[in-house]
């Protein structure tokens, strides 16, 4: 049976870069679930589904068909051919993503995809509701946060040197805060640490000292092949 090692936390706190490396030195595929999210939201606008409309959602999402593939390290995604590359990291996209994963058909098809992923091997699974509800029952849970002004700073960063936007911290703080809210408190898996999750507090830690607080508390018996 494959091993799943889960991290869960609002945006910002870091999972990216760490289950990245993580999964690169435990040779883990990485798995972006937020990237699914966001491809769900790029096609609903692409197709002028009103994203208000969580009936509209819900119909539209059954459509959508992904593609996963296993390529250096992590699972990539192709729609109708095409990588989303940087049409999925727009603020227009961070803005209605959101309310797109509140609705339940498109949660139950984004858990059944994820779930279906360790089929490629061991996998290293980030985003809000995988401690919780995709795989609940893995060994290896973490809940990583940081301050919001941490987790602003750092993401004002990304999109600058991506070239995607060059918004203030304080615009991006606001949109990070105003996303928290509504996944948080959302019906269906919303985000929460889960009881026996690993909470790790990232603000004044860095990248290397979280990965290696990651990497020892795994199982020892995954830890094998270690680089
Ligand atoms: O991690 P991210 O910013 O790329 O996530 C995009 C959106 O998807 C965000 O609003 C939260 C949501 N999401 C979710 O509800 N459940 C997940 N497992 C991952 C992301």
């Amino acid at each position: 049976m494959s091993h799943v090692i889960a991290i869960d936390g609002p945006s910002g706190a870091g999972k990216s870069s760490v289950s990245r490396s993580v999964g690169r030195r435990m040779r883990f595929l990485h798995v972006d679930s937020g990237a699914l999210y966001r491809i769900m939201t790029w096609q609903c606008l692409l197709n002028k589904i009103d994203t208000s409309n969580p009936e509209a959602i819900a119909e539209f999402s059954q459509s959508v068909e992904v593609e996963c593939i296993p390529e250096e390290g992590a699972i990539t995604y192709r729609v109708n051919g095409e990588r989303p590359g940087n049409a999925i990291r727009t603020p227009e996209i961070n803005r209605h993503a959101s309310p797109v994963a509140t609705v339940k058909a498109v949660r139950d098809r984004i858990t059944q995809w994820l779930q279906e992923m360790t089929r490629f091997g061991n996998i290293i699974v980030e985003g809000r509701d995988i401690t919780t509800a995709v795989f609940p029952d893995s060994p290896a849970r973490f809940y990583l946060d940081a301050s919001a002004e941490a987790r602003a700073e750092r993401r004002r960063k990304e999109e600058v040197k991506k070239g995607i936007a060059d918004q203030s911290v304080e615009d991006v703080k606001k949109s990070l805060l105003t996303r928290d809210k509504i996944d948080s408190t959302r019906k269906h898996a919303p985000l929460r640490k889960a009881d026996g999750a690993f909470a790790i507090d990232s603000t004044s830690m860095t990248l290397e000292d979280v990965i290696e607080t990651v990497i020892e508390a795994l199982p020892d018996s995954w830890k094998k092949d270690l680089k």
